[in-house]
């Protein structure tokens, strides 16, 4: 048995996910969760949200409501869309957690001990009006290469020119507008990871089995231009965690904060701290290699903008500690999922947003069509028609009616029991061997989280178990020999509990249903399938369930694309 630590990235408090962030990490983080509780192993999954910086700030003072309130309302309802769309966190946590404080601080103590960290005199802009600094992005004005007049203080978006704040003509703040800025003096601490360029690369090379996509992103930062360069991980900000060495005070900093990024992969430490304090858990069991956890296997689940920060600024921060903790064994990044023609955009409200997705169908629904389109070997586009389609075909037509067929059928002939009579042949035999090979390709595939390649595996093996119910027709078979009759509908009630084992990690809720209508809690993996199909022996009793999924209509479709077209507000 192998102990599995997964992390999702941690979505920002600002705001519910639209459909793109959600296929991106928590989602195939929870397949990968599922398949090895699913295959007995040991699993602690976790995900928080990511709750300081600015735009928490800002979308606070929007909805009108001091930032540590906005933040526990958003956190409950992100943790109730999370769990109606059937993510499956061992924990749910927050990075403005007292752990995360603490742990936060605490690195931040070791790295200064270590002389990893430097302060530096910097110079920043002052709002009067807003009565705080100003990040270059909140800065708004005039571009000097092109005049395009809403150029931000860190790019000009027109002619793309990386512009400093005060190269712009006429800048004002872009959250009150306000003219009355100060260039004013600040001081900042930088994490050294220049320092730690040689221990990182040493890092990255060892992971000979980690995609292309992410080692290059890596090594691009480490090498290209200067190298790697210095970081600031301070900000001017009220809302964080206070700058602190460890449980001491930090001369010349008070009143800042880290900067959201220093702190929030630290959460996934602190997390399992949560973790432990709401469940009686140890742990450090996962998190300490000198506390057992040196045999844990960590993934991480990310979109390919996070991978910077993942396979650089955080092993830093961990290398740069000198403790024993775990480091992450596998990453698996994304590319990005566009919507109908366009990209998703949480600033714009543009796409299909999770809690808008359940308002329409079930989560499974939308799980299996982000999962089998996932964007991993490039970026995918979200239709209303591919949706429809596959919706239609793979759980309607293939799945559903598999179940509802066998089901229905024995109901009708021999009652709501497993029929006992009759021995399997030949054509039960070769359906065993071709489960037998594809199941073993699934779990392949699922063990090296490929996604696409898992879905059509589990599809074909679905098509299997509809192909010979339509070669072995119990309806025909049995007007002239109902025993043989009985055993190919024995073999297909045990395939609907093989098909409810094997679809959990992407189509949860109907496998649960699955499970129920066959009365069984029998969640064994099918390590030999030919066995798992005689798990419900004869005489045990199920039901029939109400229909698993429902066809989209075109109707449907079509106001659904209509009333997606336009942007939320
Ligand atoms: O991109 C994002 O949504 C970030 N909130 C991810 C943070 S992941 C980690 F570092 F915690
Ligand atoms: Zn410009």
């Amino acid at each position: 048995m192998t102990r599995h630590l997964i992390t999702s990235a941690i979505p920002y408090i600002n705001g519910i996910k639209h459909l793109g962030n959600l296929v991106g990490s928590q989602l195939p983080a929870d397949v990968f969760a599922r398949f090895q509780r699913g295959r007995g192993h040991e699993v602690l999954f976790l995900c928080a949200t990511d709750e300081h910086g600015t735009p928490a700030e800002l979308a606070a003072a929007k909805a009108g409501k001091p930032v540590a309130e906005y933040c526990a309302e958003m956190h409950e309802v992100q943790a109730d869309i999370a769990r109606r769309f059937g993510l499956s966190f061992d924990h749910f946590g927050r990075s403005s957690s007292p752990q995360n404080h603490r742990l936060t601080q605490h690195f931040a103590g070791r790295l200064y001990d270590a002389g990893l960290i430097r302060e530096v005199d910097e110079k920043q802009v002052y709002s009067h009006a807003d009565a705080r600094f100003l990040p270059d992005r909140y800065i708004e004005g005039t571009c000097p290469n092109c005049g395009y007049d809403r150029a931000r203080g860190d790019q000009c978006e027109n002619c793309t020119k990386q512009l400093d704040p005060t190269d712009l003509i006429e800048p004002r703040s872009a959250i009150s507008g306000s003219t009355d800025l100060e260039v004013r003096a600040t001081k900042h601490l930088y994490l050294r990871q220049s320092a730690l360029r040689d221990d990182l690369d040493k890092w990255i090379d060892s992971k000979s089995d980690w995609p292309i996509l992410t080692t290059s992103i890596a090594k691009k930062w480490l090498h290209d231009g200067d190298g790697l360069q210095d970081r600031g991980i301070t900000r001017d900000l009220d809302w964080g965690i206070p700058v602190k060495k460890g449980t001491e005070d930090w001369p010349g900093m008070e009143g800042k904060v880290f900067y959201v990024w220093f702190d929030a992969p630290i959460e996934y430490i602190a997390c399992a701290g949560e973790w432990a304090e709401a469940t009686g858990g140890d742990w450090e069991r996962w998190w300490r290699t000198d506390k057992g956890a040196a045999d844990v296997r960590y993934t991480q689940f990310m979109g390919k903008d996070n991978v910077p920060f993942h396979t650089l600024s955080f092993p830093a921060t961990i290398l740069g500690s000198g403790e024993p903790w775990k480091m992450v064994d596998h990453l698996k990044s994304f590319n990005f999922l566009n919507y109908d023609g366009g990209q998703f955009s949480t600033s714009q409200g543009r796409g299909v947003f999770m809690d808008q997705a359940l308002d329409i169908l079930p989560a499974d629904y939308w799980r299996w069509w982000l999962l089998s389109h996932a964007p991993e070997s490039g970026d995918s586009e979200f239709t209303w028609e591919n949706f429809q389609q596959s919706v239609n075909k793979d759980l309607a037509d293939v799945l559903g009616n598999f179940v509802s067929r066998i089901t229905k059928f024995c109901r009708a002939k021999f009652g709501e029991t497993v029929p006992g009579a009759g021995t399997f042949g030949a054509a039960e035999t070769a359906l065993v061997e071709t489960l037998r090979t594809r199941i073993r390709a699934y779990e392949q595939h699922m063990e090296a989280m490929e996604l696409r390649k898992s879905a059509a595996e589990l599809r074909a093996i679905w098509v299997a178990g509809n192909e010979y119910l339509q070669s072995a027709a119990p309806w025909s078979t049995f007007k002239t020999d109902p025993d043989s009759a009985a055993a190919q509908v024995r073999l297909g009630l045990n395939l609907v509990r093989l098909y409810a084992v094997l679809s959990m990690p992407f189509i949860p809720h109907a496998a649960a249903d699955m499970l129920a209508a066959m009365r069984t809690d029998d969640t064994a993996w099918p390590d030999d399938p030919g066995a798992a199909l005689n798990a419900l022996p004869a005489g045990h009793a199920f039901t029939v369930p109400d229909v698993l999924f429902a066809k989209i209509t075109d109707d449907q479709r079509e106001e659904w694309q209509s009333r997606f077209s336009g942007l939320r507000t």
